[in-house]
């Protein structure tokens, strides 16, 4: 894979203006492009369409987590946009997966397209250990918790898993090298931090192992974005 295709920039922004200004500027430097619940619940399945429009990839980071025929329904939904990446929790269950894997399939032989990626999201990074025993009623630790629910995601045929930085080497080692792993929280070492604490440079990311990396504001917030872009990928490449 081409280093510039490992980055994926998360369009945190609050208009169709903005995001499709983002990826006019930078649609040749980054692998694609992240529409989170703030951008798709304002503007709708037209924001990926546009940015396809524009030689966009797309992750569409929904987290969907309802009952398995519900899932299913908005899995098929996600195939036909033809979107890059899409993503589900695993504590939505074995059921729930396997039932977004199946519409996924079934959908992309219906349609003669390429089906996406289908990423699990295992337990947030906002979520303390603590808060996964008291509010949670989870009794495993954190760290048990991650590695179980990726592999069932893998057991379910799921592509791969979002996660931490900190959580790439065990979810490496117990799910193989063909998982896909997506991580946020990269910083290069010219970056502000922002309200990220547990952060990774792009560089150390790879060594550990991930294959795509969700980056935000050290591209959108630089005064040059795509000057930023190209120190990112220059320091893969290296
Ligand atoms: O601007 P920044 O690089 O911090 O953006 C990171 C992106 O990754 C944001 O869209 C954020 O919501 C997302 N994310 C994260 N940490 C997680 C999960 C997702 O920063 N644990």
């Amino acid at each position: 894979m081409k280093p510039q295709d490992r980055i994926i920039l998360a369009l945190d922004v609050d208009s169709e203006a903005k995001a499709l200004n983002l990826v006019e500027k930078l649609a040749d430097s980054v692998g694609a492009f992240k529409v989170g619940m703030q951008l798709y619940n304002q503007l709708g399945p037209s924001i990926v369409q546009r940015i396809q429009g524009l030689g966009g990839r797309v992750f569409v980071d929904l987290k969907f987590h309802d009952i398995p025929n519900t899932v299913a329904g908005a899995a098929k939904i996600m195939t036909g946009l033809n979107c890059f990446m899409f993503n589900v929790h695993a504590s939505g269950g074995r059921e729930m997966m396997t039932a977004a894997m199946k519409a996924v399939q079934e959908e992309s032989t219906r349609l003669g397209c390429e089906p996406p990626l289908v990423l699990a999201v295992t337990v947030l990074t906002s979520i303390s250990e603590q808060q996964l025993h008291d509010d949670m009623f989870i009794s495993r630790r954190l760290e048990q918790t991650v590695v179980g629910w990726a592999q069932m995601a893998k057991e379910c045929g799921l592509n791969g898993v979002v996660c931490s930085p900190h959580e790439i080497a065990p979810i490496r080692q117990a799910c193989g090298s063909d998982f896909v792993i997506v991580t946020p929280g990269i910083r290069p070492l010219w970056s502000e931090k922002n309200d990220q604490k547990r952060i990774t440079t792009p560089r150390e990311a790879l060594k550990i192992g991930a294959d795509y990396m969700v980056i935000g504001r050290p591209i959108t917030a630089a005064s040059a974005p795509r000057e930023a872009a190209r120190r990112i990928i220059e320091e893969l490449e290296e």
